[in-house]
C-alpha cells in the first residue's frame, strides 16, 4: 500500500490521517510534525500569562460553562488593579505576553478595556492578546489603537449547520470568521481554533477545519478536546440528537484525536504558533501538555489569574491548574518544557507568519 504523504497534503490525506490508528503510521506523523516544528519555529516554547478577567457572558453557547445558560455559583469581573497585578506577575515570571480572556461581559466596554490595555502596555511593555468574544469593530479598533497586538477567537467548527445549532444568535447572527478577517485588516495578529469531538462533529468537517487554518493564513491555532460542562445544552438532550445525526462519523473527544489535529496543523501551517492547551492537559493530566509539545506545539499559556477567581472560570469541569497558584503552574510548566530539552522563549514570540507580512 502506498504511504500517506506527510507533506504536500490535499484535503483527503488530512482526512486519512485523522482516521489513522496504526501506531507505526502515527509515529511517522508525530516525527514529521516535530521535525517541521523544530525547523520552522525552533526549540523555543513561548509562555503567555492567561488572565481570566470575567466569567460573565451575554451569549448562550451550548457547550460553555460560563455561558448565560450555564449554572455559575458566582459572577465576577476583575478590577483594573487586580488585572494590573496579574500582568505584573506575568512580567516578573518572564512571560512575554499577557492574554486577557473573558466572556462577553457587557461591563467590559470599549473605553474600560482600552484604558487597561494602554496601562499594561505602558507599565509592562508586554505583548497583549485579547480573547473577549464577538465584538464591534469600534471596540476592536479602539483596543488595537490602545496597544493590543493579538486577538483570539475560535471558530469552533467549520460545519455551518452545527455552528448555528450551538451558537444562538445575539442581536445579529454570529459570524466569527468575518470578525477574524476584519481584525486582520486592523493589523491584529489573529488566532483561532476549534473544539475536537463536539457532538455532531464529523471526521470530514474536522479535516475541513484544519484545511481552513491554512487557507485563512492564521497566526495562532489553539485546539482542544470538547469536555462536557454540566448543566449546559451539550451535556443533555441536544448532545444526544447531534451525536445521533453524526452517527459513525462522530469524532471522539479524546487526547489521541487532539494530538493528530495538532500534528496536522503544524504540517499544514508550519510557521504558525500552536499552544499545547489547557483542555489537552485536562483530559490527560500527566502527558497531555508534553505530548502536545512533542507533536507540533510551541506555546503554553500558564494561568496568572488570582486563585479566588480561577475556580469560577470553569468553561469545562476539572480545568487543569484550577487549584494551583500561578507560581505552581509556572514551575510545573517550565520543568515540563526543560525536560523535553526545549528552551523558554524570551520576548513577545510574535508569529513568524505575521512578521514576514509586516
Ligand atoms: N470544552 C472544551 N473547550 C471549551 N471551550 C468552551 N467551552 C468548552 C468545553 N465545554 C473553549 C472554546 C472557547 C475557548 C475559550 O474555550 O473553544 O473558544
Amino acid at each position: 500500500m502506498p504511504q500517506k504523504p506527510v507533506e504536500n497534503f490535499d484535503k483527503d490525506s488530512v482526512l486519512a490521517w485523522l482516521i489513522e490508528n496504526s501506531p507505526a503510521e502515527l509515529d511517522r506523523l508525530w516525527q514529521k510534525a516535530d521535525d517541521v516544528r523544530c525547523q520552522c519555529v525552533g526549540d523555543d516554547v513561548w509562555l503567555r500569562g492567561l488572565i481570566e478577567v470575567s466569567n460573565n457572558c451575554a451569549r448562550s453557547c451550548a457547550y460553555c460553562g460560563i455561558s448565560l445558560v450555564a449554572p455559575r455559583p458566582k459572577i465576577y469581573l476583575m478590577d483594573k488593579a487586580e488585572i494590573m497585578d496579574s500582568a505584573k506577575k506575568a512580567l516578573e515570571y518572564g512571560y512575554g505576553t499577557v492574554v486577557l480572556q473573558a466572556g462577553e461581559d457587557p461591563r467590559i466596554t470599549g473605553p474600560w478595556m482600552a484604558d487597561i490595555v494602554s496601562c499594561i502596555k505602558r507599565e509592562t511593555g508586554l505583548a497583549i492578546t485579547l480573547s473577549l468574544g464577538e465584538r464591534s469593530d469600534e471596540e476592536l479598533k479602539m483596543w488595537r489603537e490602545a496597544g493590543a497586538d493579538r486577538y483570539l477567537l475560535r471558530f469552533e467548527t467549520s460545519d455551518e449547520k452545527l455552528y448555528r445549532q450551538i451558537h444562538p444568535d445575539l442581536g445579529g447572527p454570529s459570524n466569527r470568521i468575518a470578525q477574524l478577517e476584519r481584525m486582520r485588516g486592523m493589523g491584529y495578529e489573529i488566532g483561532t481554533g476549534i473544539m475536537i469531538g463536539l457532538p455532531g462533529q464529523t471526521w470530514k468537517s474536522l479535516a475541513n477545519d484544519i484545511w481552513l487554518f491554512r487557507k485563512y493564513g492564521i497566526d495562532m491555532v489553539g485546539v482542544g478536546p470538547f469536555l462536557e460542562s454540566p448543566g449546559t445544552p451539550l451535556a443533555g438532550e441536544l448532545s444526544k440528537a447531534l451525536r445521533a445525526s453524526a452517527g459513525d462519523s462522530q469524532v471522539p473527544s479524546d487526547d489521541l484525536t487532539a494530538l493528530k489535529v495538532i500534528a496536522l496543523t503544524r504540517l499544514l501551517c508550519p510557521d504558525t504558533n500552536i499552544p499545547a492547551t489547557t483542555a489537552l492537559a485536562t483530559i490527560d493530566p500527566t502527558g497531555g501538555r508534553v505530548h502536545g509539545l512533542q507533536r507540533g506545539a510551541n506555546v503554553v499559556m500558564p494561568n496568572v489569574t488570582p486563585a479566588e477567581y480561577r475556580s469560577l472560570y470553569q468553561t469545562y469541569p476539572g480545568k487543569a491548574g484550577t487549584n494551583e497558584t500561578a507560581d505552581v503552574s509556572r514551575h510545573k510548566i517550565e520543568s515540563q518544557i526543560l525536560s523535553l530539552g526545549r528552551t523558554i522563549g524570551k520576548g513577545p514570540g510574535t508569529s513568524l507568519k505575521y512578521l514576514q507580512q509586516h
